[in-house]
């Protein structure tokens, strides 16, 4: 399992690498791929998947039975990096660096001196207009070097990143700018493009140590990959099986393709549709669905335990985390963690709990971002890590599977709203 998630990381440096990879692992299992821009043909017992800008995926299958809601698990594909510029390369004192802006809120020092990639999209001419391709250098490309301990000598007592300083990456020695540029134009075979979007990310794979393994961006792709697996092998229970994969949600989920966008209601007001239901049996079925909005979730820090709320020690492989906020920043209430616990506990997976120190912010997820545009009972969970929004992150070598087994048995489940309070859930 493990080894499988280390592949689907390595595959997936970018959420436009991740939903191209995402999209070929469904349809080798004989997803059919739907545009958005195109009319939609569903049949029952079939699956099927649709992508918005290259970054944002949806897949579902349509049961042989009918379905009373949806059922849906969502997790996201971006993790903290560096984006490129325009104009990236900066030539100066013998050397080219890399303009770059940081995307998303990452640990700067986990940053430095390690070998880093790029990849990404490029926006080529093509004889009929301008085509999106995949760019992934793969091989280590550029660094950020840490200034040495004689030249700062107060390097251990606390740093301050400037961004526009300190976190630039080197590119190469000398040379003119403009190799870059040619390198990733003829990566995806053309001698110029358009525009891109590029991101310097970590390259190194994953590894499993004792009872741990390490890797990068397990923020979110742990959870994503975990939910993907369960999606695949869930066999049919009493809902539609949804799975979601989204953009942006390290920037605040704001764009078109984010959680925060009309993307997952659209889908969800095309299936039923296409199956002849009426706007009115769309809100019905909305009313009898559920989703699970994954993202993993912090363990307590072995140095700093302190950091951890003293009721709510979150173990690394102590199976699915449920995350509580009294002000709602994560979905879960007294409903949701009541059915999800139930699932759980029927599948056999150990649940705990996670609340932020009740002196701290803590961070913000899907789940409630995506209520705004389509509102009905949601659970925040995760799977316990360490240094989220590292470069290189640490969890339990166990917990992937146990969020494979309760997500599956989620899938499978059946769950009617009787009344609002009244749940019929087998
Ligand atoms: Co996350």
């Amino acid at each position: 399992m493990n080894q499988a998630l280390f592949s689907y990381i390595d595959a997936c440096p970018t959420p436009y690498q991740a939903v191209n990879h995402t999209a070929e692992l469904l349809r080798k299992a004989g997803y059919r791929p739907l545009c958005e821009s195109e009319a939609w043909r569903l049949e029952r017992g079939c699956g099927y998947y649709v992508t918005r800008n290259g970054s944002s995926l949806i897949a579902f299958r349509l049961p042989e039975a009918d379905f009373s809601g949806f059922l849906m698990a969502a997790a996201h594909c971006d993790s903290p990096c560096f984006k490129l510029k325009e104009h990236a390369e900066l030539a100066g004192n013998g050397y080219v660096q890399l303009s770059t802006e940081r995307y998303g809120g990452m640990l700067c020092a986990s940053w430095m001196d390690r070998p880093l990639s790029i990849a990404g999209r490029v926006l080529v001419r093509t004889e009929r207009g301008v085509e999106s391709r995949l760019c992934d250098l793969k091989e280590p490309a550029a660094v950020i070097p840490n200034v040495a301990i004689h030249m700062n000598r107060k390097a251990n007592d606390g740093m301050a990143y400037n961004a526009a300083v300190d976190l630039l990456p080197l590119y190469s020695l000398g040379g003119e700018p403009g190799a870059l540029r040619a390198r990733i134009a003829e990566s995806v075979g053309v001698p110029d493009f358009l525009a891109a979007d590029l991101f310097v990310y970590n390259p190194q794979r994953g590894v499993m140590w004792n009872d741990l393994i390490s890797a990068p961006r397990l923020d979110d792709l742990q959870c994503a990959f975990g939910a993907l697996t369960a999606f695949l092998q869930a066999g049919p229970g009493g809902g539609l099986p949804v799975y979601c994969l989204f953009d942006n949600e390290e920037v605040g989920s704001q764009t078109k393709q984010g959680a925060a966008s009309t993307f997952l209601r659209d889908v969800l007001e095309r299936i039923c549709a296409v199956c002849g239901r009426s706007a009115e049996e769309f809100r019905q079925a909305v009313a009898n669905s559920f989703l699970v909005s994954c993202d993993n979730a912090h363990a307590v820090h072995p140095n700093h335990p302190e950091y951890a709320d003293k009721n709510q020690m979150v173990r690394m492989n102590g199976g699915v985390v449920l995350k509580h906020n009294a002000n709602q920043r994560y979905t879960t209430d007294a409903v949701s963690a009541a059915i999800f616990r139930t699932v759980c506990r029927e599948a056999g997976v150990p649940v705990q709990e996670f609340a932020n120190r009740a002196d701290m912010a803590g961070g913000s997820t899907l789940g409630n971002i995506a209520n705004t545009q389509v509102s009905l009972n949601t659970v925040d969970i995760g799977l316990a890590q360490l240094a989220m929004h590292s470069a290189w992150e640490t969890a339990g070598a166990e917990d992937t599977a146990y969020l494979v087994r309760a997500l599956t048995a989620f899938y499978q489940s059946s769950l009617r709203m009787e009344r609002d309070g009244i749940y019929r859930l087998t």
